[in-house]
């Protein structure tokens, strides 16, 4: 691969999906773009980079998808799905009493496994929470795992990775030697194509947004602008989830860090941080 052809795709990449390549990620580029030039049957990087200036936008798509990392587990780290059930969804059904309903992101779902893990705690709360409106939208930019989100097929390694046992006996059917997540659970959850360099507006605000180990790969400029923008998509008294590598300190002051809770983050544009004592004052947990 030619220089101009590596600083070809760091520009791209940038561009189609914030993913920063550094001049050292030749080995990566390599292990995940090779098997790709030979399901299309080109020689090489230098050929696939060859048709993808020429203007394959096809290809250009596949080029992205499989440069991006799709990692994902049920309940990731568990903390956050315990401060999730246990601080944030009791907090909400008091500050939403009026209006019944609640509207979480999942951005960045990859597979499934989070925003189903959130759906699953929602489900065990369908007592307190009957006669609500929920909306789960997980949203992602790659179509390929959006399709296996959908049939909600997983794997024995995948239910085995963070799922606990109840989980799989309760919402869970052996279909071959895959685990289907059931109906019930798959249809709480709304899964759509969006790219984080996207405007946000048209989807709306959110009571609760799980943003996490995604913008990991992202350079500060874009961090600081989407944790502005999802601020915005954001209520006030809502909730930012974020992946265990990520934080918001030093970056912007869009949010801030909530506290006893690891991996929560509260937006900056409504309750005032002195509030936060009083909000939380009644959920106590760490
Ligand atoms: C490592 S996974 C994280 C999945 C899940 N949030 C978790 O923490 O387990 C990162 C996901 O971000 C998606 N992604 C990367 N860049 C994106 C962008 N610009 N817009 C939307 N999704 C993106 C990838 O397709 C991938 O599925």
């Amino acid at each position: 691969m030619t220089p101009s052809d590596y600083e070809y795709l760091q520009k791209l990449l940038k561009d189609k999906s914030g993913l920063i390549l550094s001049a050292d990620k030749r080995y990566l580029l390599e292990s995940r773009l090779l098997p790709l030039a030979r399901k299309v049957g080109v020689a090489g990087i230098a050929e696939l980079v060859q048709r993808m200036r020429s203007g394959s936008e096809a290809l250009i798509n596949d080029v992205v998808e499989a440069m991006t990392t799709n990692e994902t587990f049920f309940f990731r780290d568990k903390t956050p799905f315990d401060h999730f059930k246990d601080s944030v969804i009791p907090e909400l059904i008091k500050a939403r009493a009026q209006r019944k309903s609640l509207r979480i992101w999942c951005a960045a779902s990859s597979t499934g496994q989070e925003p189903y893990s959130l759906a699953m705690i929602l489900k065990d709360k369908a007592a307190e929470l009957a006669g609500w409106r929920i909306e789960i939208i997980a949203t992602d930019l790659s179509p390929e795992v959006l399709e296996k989100s959908r049939s909600g097929l997983y794997t024995q390694f995948e239910v085995q990775r963070g799922l606990p046992i109840q989980f799989l006996v309760k919402h869970f059917k052996q279909v071959g030697t895959m685990w289907q997540l059931n109906a019930d659970v798959r249809s709480m959850v709304q899964f759509r194509s969006f790219n984080l360099l996207q405007d946000f507006a048209p989807l709306g605000k959110f009571d609760v947004i799980f943003c996490r180990n995604v913008l990991i790969y992202f350079d500060q400029a874009t961090k600081s602008d989407i944790f502005k923008r999802l601020m915005r998509a954001n209520e006030p008294d809502g909730y930012l989830f974020l992946g265990a590598a990520e934080t918001v300190v030093g970056l912007t002051d869009s949010y801030r860090v909530c506290p006893n809770r690891r991996g929560v983050y509260l937006p900056n544009s409504g309750t005032a941080a002195s509030g936060d004592a009083n909000r939380f004052a009644m959920s106590g947990g760490r």
